[in-house]
Parts: structure tokens; C-alpha cells; sequence
């Protein structure tokens, strides 16, 4: 029997762990498709899968490279003059990545500006390039598998390419959406002159047609969120950003998957930056990192005293103010908070007050500290997760790993993942639905009163140690539907 020829994924983002990391999407496009390469072809119907990556080569990539060669180079229409573009290709943790340089990146400090036109065009370059890539190495991709604004317009410029160009005749697009309200707005005349005609899509509201994610929506085969629960809530007007309308007519060309945690990297028995390791077994290990952590920042060392944390980007999204009005409610009450994380000044100087206000409770910690974040997820006893909305959420997961219990607004992929219901054994967890301070407040008090029964406490934590975030599982959702794509199922 002729052996199948294995199916060719490009997968395509902004940014990828561990080349170049500035949010939760770095962390997806730095796993999954390691996780996509590790899958036996019997857990894919007798496939294989050839996946690799295309990201840009962003300045701050040069020195982590070893070794890279030079694969491809060519033009990138342009109506100022053709923008020269070249392919670097390298393997990361066995994944092929291809590194675009050309226009704007490599000149570039920042993987994402505050200027939406300077990030349109470095971004729509990106998004054409990695498509001309594929036809100048001669590499039959069957599905491309785009992330966000900013890989977008690849969907699209996919879709007008096929009607005149037999090489991508059966190239297939999946677009996933990590943060819808992020649109890429502000990219109009950049598409214009790199030659995109405004959509055409008359179901889309016209001040759409212009602006890079609801366009790939538009062109994508398949629409992906990164938990089903999300998947469901961006048919709503709450959280369907205008576009719920165009997303309920598509309905079925959209699902949810969850996203997995790279379960190697966050390990509480062999994370060297702890100061004691432990296991399942061993939570009575996590009080010597907590007393660690209360030292380290002056708080009072006693055991008793449930210790919240939050590490967190600070903005709109996460609602650090939420927490911040929740905990002054409950000012009376014995516990103490360590704030982590950078942002929106005004929300950052919020949490500063915080502290001020109550010096021997709270500390903020205005900066990005990866070491002591995992020291907090060790010794912290609650996480607070408040956000206003929240595709999937890493966090979470994370903490669970390490045995501190998240308490969390009820929405997107929280809602997914932490399981809190009356009178069960399963909880791992603490939710409260409407993001309001009162509401908030009580769900602090409940998990106070409980924090104070040892026994309950550590069934949650146990439980939240227990839950299986392995991408495998995920990894295999992908696949099947990269399957059903290319045999038309779907
Ligand atoms: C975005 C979302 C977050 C998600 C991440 C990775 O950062 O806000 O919820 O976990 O993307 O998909």
C-alpha cells in the first residue's frame, strides 16, 4: 500500500516561547505545535503531521539562535516599491520555524507598538510573506493555522490567491482567536497598499471590512477560540465585540479547544527557583515557600493567615480593580496580598495605594518577574483571577499545578477549568459570576471560611493538582479538525 503522505500545517503567530514571549499567545504557539509533532499517527486516524512555524524575526530573537540557515527570499508587492523579505530557518524543541525578516521587523525594538499603523505594517507584511514563503519553497501546505490580528490577513489573502493560483487550490485556513477585542484597527490604508481589497462580506457591519481579524474571520475555513466556553459567550453582545451577529451566521464553523499547559515547564517538584520542591503528596512542603514568601516581603509569618496573589498584566481586561475594591471590603478580615505585575499606570499606581493604605496586609510588585511568580504560585494559598473577560487563561492553570487555589470571575476559559459547585468533592476552585466588588468580596469570605478547614482545603488544592491540563489532550482536538478540513467535513 502507498504510504499516505503526511499532512503539512504552517502554523503562524506574532510571537512563540521560547524565541520571543510577550503574552499568553507566546505560550500557545510555543507549545501546541510541539505538542501537534509529539501526537503517534494512531491518535490521528493513521496520519502523520508535518507541523512547523513561521514567526517574525524580531530583533530581540538574533542572540538565542545557534544555528539558522537562510531558505528563501523574495519580493512582497508594495505599492511605495517591492519590500524585499528573507526566510531563516532553525528547529526549536524538534519544530521546524521558519523567522521572516524584512520591512519593519527586524529594525524593530518591540514585538507590538502603541501605534496600530506601524504594527499594521509590519504585521500585513508578515502575514503576506509567510504565504509567499510557502509557494517559494514549494511546500504543499494543507492547512495554515493563523493566530489573532495579526496573522490574519494571511486567511484572507489565502482565500483571494486560490481563485487565480492552483498552488493553494487545496490549502485550507483555521484562524484562532486569543483576544477578540484586539482587532487590528487602524489598518486600513495598510491594506490598501499592499494591494487587499476591502472585504466583500456584506454579513460582516461595514466597519469591518477593513480591519484585519474580522476579515480572516470572514476567509478562514474554520474559526477556533481557545476554550469552548468563549467559543459560546462571542455569539453574545457582551462579548462578541460587535461582530456576533457575522459569528452566529458561522456558527458552525466554529469550536472551542482549550488550551494546555506545558506541563514540564511548570513543575513545583523540579522548578529550581523554588525554594522546596514537593510533589502531589507533599502540600505541607508549600508552608515552608509560604513563611519564605512572608519573609521575603515582611509580612507576618503565620500559617493561618490565607495569603492572596495575583500575577497578573495590569489592565481593563484582568480586573486588578475589581480585586482592589473586593479586598477594601474586606479590610476587617485577617489576610494578606501580594500584588505582581505591570501595565496601565493608573492601575498600577492603584495597587501601589492599595499597599499604602494597608501597609501590614499588601505588597505591589510593579515589575515582570517570572522567578518570583513561581515562588508566589508556591507559597501563595489563593490566586485571584477577576477578569472582566477571559479567553482562556494561564494563570489558573498554572497555579492549580502548583497547588494554589484559584478564585475567579466566572467567564471564558476560567469557566472551563475551575470547578466550583455546592456540596462537591470535585471543586478546585472558588467562582463568582458578575463582576462586581460585593460579589467579589463574598466569594473572598467563602474561601477565608474555608481556607480555615484544613481538611476541605486540601481536597480543593488536591483536586485542582489532579485536573489534567496536558496538551495532548487539546493537541488532538486540533488535529482532528486540520482532518476534517482537508476531507471535507467540515
Ligand atoms: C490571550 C487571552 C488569554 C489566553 C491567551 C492564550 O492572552 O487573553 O485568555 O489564555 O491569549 O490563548
Amino acid at each position: 500500500m502507498k504510504k499516505k503522505r503526511p499532512i503539512n500545517i504552517l502554523f503562524i503567530a506574532s510571537e512563540a516561547a521560547p524565541l520571543i514571549k510577550v503574552g499568553g499567545l507566546g505560550d500557545v504557539a510555543g507549545s501546541l505545535p510541539k505538542a501537534l509533532k509529539n501526537l503517534l499517527p494512531n491518535q490521528l486516524s493513521g496520519n502523520e503531521l508535518d507541523i512547523r512555524l513561521v514567526i517574525p524575526f524580531h530583533s530581540m530573537i538574533n542572540q538565542k539562535l545557534e544555528n539558522i540557515q537562510l531558505v528563501s527570499s523574495f519580493l512582497v508587492k508594495h505599492s511605495h516599491g517591492n519590500i524585499p523579505a528573507r526566510v531563516f530557518l532553525t528547529s526549536v524543541e524538534g519544530v521546524p520555524v521558519y523567522l521572516i525578516e524584512g520591512g519593519s521587523i527586524l529594525s524593530d525594538q518591540n514585538v507590538y507598538s502603541s501605534n496600530p499603523e506601524y504594527d499594521a505594517k509590519k504585521y500585513i507584511f508578515f502575514s503576506i510573506a509567510a504565504l509567499e514563503m510557502v509557494k517559494n519553497i514549494n511546500w504543499h501546505v494543507d492547512i495554515i493555522h493563523a493566530n489573532d490580528w495579526h496573522t490574519a490577513i494571511t486567511c484572507y489573502d489565502l482565500k483571494l490567491r486560490k481563485v487565480t493560483d492552483p498552488f493553494f487550490r487545496n490549502t485550507k485556513s483555521v484562524l484562532s482567536m486569543h483576544n477578540m477585542p484586539y482587532m487590528g484597527a487602524g489598518s486600513e490604508r495598510i491594506l490598501n497598499e499592499f494591494g487587499l481589497p476591502n472585504c466583500p462580506c456584506t454579513d460582516l457591519p461595514e466597519w469591518a471590512r477593513s480591519i484585519p481579524l474580522p476579515i480572516g474571520m470572514y476567509a478562514a475555513d474554520f474559526l477556533l477560540t481557545v476554550s469552548p466556553n468563549y467559543a459560546n459567550e462571542i455569539l453574545t453582545p457582551d462579548y462578541g465585540c460587535g461582530l456576533q451577529d457575522f459569528l452566529n451566521k458561522r456558527k458552525d464553523s466554529l469550536s472551542g479547544i482549550l488550551n494546555g499547559l506545558d506541563e514540564s515547564k511548570w513543575d513545583p517538584k523540579i522548578d529550581n527557583t523554588l525554594h522546596f520542591n514537593y510533589d502531589s503528596t507533599q502540600l505541607d512542603v508549600r508552608l515552608k515557600n509560604k513563611l519564605a514568601l512572608q519573609t521575603e516581603f515582611g509580612l507576618e509569618k503565620d500559617d493561618t493567615i490565607p495569603l492572596f496573589i495575583m500575577v497578573t498584566r495590569m489592565d481593563q481586561q484582568k480586573g486588578v480593580d475589581l480585586a482592589i475594591s473586593a479586598l477594601r471590603m474586606i479590610a476587617d478580615s485577617s489576610w494578606q496580598a501580594i500584588l505582581l505585575g505591570t501595565g496601565d499606570p493608573v492601575i498600577e499606581s492603584a495597587c501601589r495605594s492599595l499597599e499604602v493604605e494597608m501597609p501590614s496586609k499588601v505588597r505591589s510588585v510593579i515589575r515582570f518577574d517570572l522567578n518570583l511568580s513561581k515562588r508566589m504560585y508556591a507559597g501563595g494559598d489563593i490566586i485571584l483571577i477577576p477578569s472582566r473577560y477571559e479567553p482562556c487563561g494561564l494563570t489558573q492553570m498554572i497555579a492549580m499545578r502548583y497547588g494554589c487555589v484559584p478564585l475567579a470571575r466566572s467567564t471564558g476559559g476560567l469557566k472551563d477549568t475551575i470547578i466550583d459547585e455546592d456540596n462537591s468533592n470535585q471543586n478546585n476552585g472558588f467562582l463568582f459570576s458578575e463582576p462586581i466588588p460585593e460579589i467579589m468580596a463574598q466569594t473572598l469570605i467563602r474561601a477565608i471560611s474555608d481556607y480555615s478547614n484544613r481538611q476541605k482545603w486540601q481536597i480543593i488544592q488536591s483536586n485542582g493538582l489532579h485536573t489534567d491540563f496536558s496538551w495532548e489532550k487539546s493537541a488532538i482536538e486540533y488535529a482532528n479538525i486540520y482532518i476534517d478540513l482537508i476531507e471535507g467535513e467540515r
